[in-house]
Parts: structure tokens; C-alpha cells; sequence
């Protein structure tokens, strides 16, 4: 499975980590950036991370900055995409289970390394439910581009 990973200044510590575990549980990583504690600006990396999502290049993603709002409020703007903010393993894998997100977003400065990481797996390796989400997932997406 091909993971985005994206991530601002205010998550390059985490989003290193999270890496760094996903290569050691043989996930293929594609790394939007940033590179660097320099400042800069969210959308430049989350945006790109979630068109590679919604393109299929990638199979999901998963952003980080200081809050993880303003990653996923971004990764939300592009077609195709559903992420969910998470600093919980039960929303996690609820999120999974009932809305199919093909991305997560997490907060650096919001939850330490040990829970991002637990979220992160609970995250990947919960499968949605399909059956009753199915029209709810339809007509959720159904207000893209109106
Ligand atoms: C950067 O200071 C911070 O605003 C950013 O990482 C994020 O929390 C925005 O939602």
C-alpha cells in the first residue's frame, strides 16, 4: 500500500515518525514535504498529498501539522477526499468503519508520539463496513462541486 504523507512545520517531527514506522512496517511512504522547521504554509503540502489520494497515485494519506485542523480542513477541499482529524484510537476506527476516510490528519503539538501511532494503525488497518454508510458516504459526497 502507497501512503501520502504530508506535514507543515508545526508537524515535521511527528510526521517523521510517523514515516519512519510506516517504511519499518513495509508501507511504500511518497514524502510531499515540508522538509524543514522553516515556516511555511499547510496547504503547500497537504494540498499535494491529497491530490495524490484522490488521483489513486497514492492508496491514502496522512497529514499532520500543530493542530491537524488546518491540514485536514485542506486535504477536505480536494474532490475525492475524506479525512479525518483524529486524536483518538476510537474515532480512528470508527472513522474507518462508517465514513471510509482515505485520509488522516493529526496534530503534533495536540497528542504525543505513543497514541499518534496507535491511531495510525488503528486507522490503516480497520476496513470500512460497507452496507447501511454505503448512501450515507453517497450523499455526503454528493455536495462536492455543487
Ligand atoms: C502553524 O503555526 C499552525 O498554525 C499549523 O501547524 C496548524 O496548526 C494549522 O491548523
Amino acid at each position: 500500500m502507497k501512503i501520502a504523507i504530508a506535514c507543515d512545520h508545526g508537524g515535521l517531527r511527528l510526521k517523521n515518525v510517523l514515516k519512519a514506522d510506516l517504511e519499518e512496517h513495509g508501507y511504500d511512504v511518497e514524502d510531499f514535504g515540508t522538509y524543514s522547521d522553516d515556516s511555511c504554509d499547510y496547504p503547500d503540502y497537504a494540498g499535494p498529498a491529497a491530490k495524490a489520494v484522490a488521483s489513486g497515485k497514492c492508496d491514502k494519506g496522512v497529514v499532520v501539522c500543530g493542530t491537524g485542523i488546518g491540514v485536514s480542513i485542506t486535504a477536505n477541499k480536494v474532490d475525492g477526499i475524506r479525512c479525518a482529524l483524529c486524536h483518538d484510537v476510537f474515532s480512528a476506527k470508527a472513522t474507518r468503519a462508517h465514513n471510509d476516510t482515505n485520509m488522516l490528519a493529526m496534530g503534533q503539538r495536540v497528542i504525543g508520539e505513543g497514541l499518534a501511532l496507535e491511531i495510525l494503525h488503528a486507522w490503516l488497518e480497520t476496513e470500512y463496513e460497507g452496507g447501511r454508510h454505503d448512501q450515507r458516504i453517497k450523499k455526503m459526497m454528493a455536495y462536492e462541486g455543487e
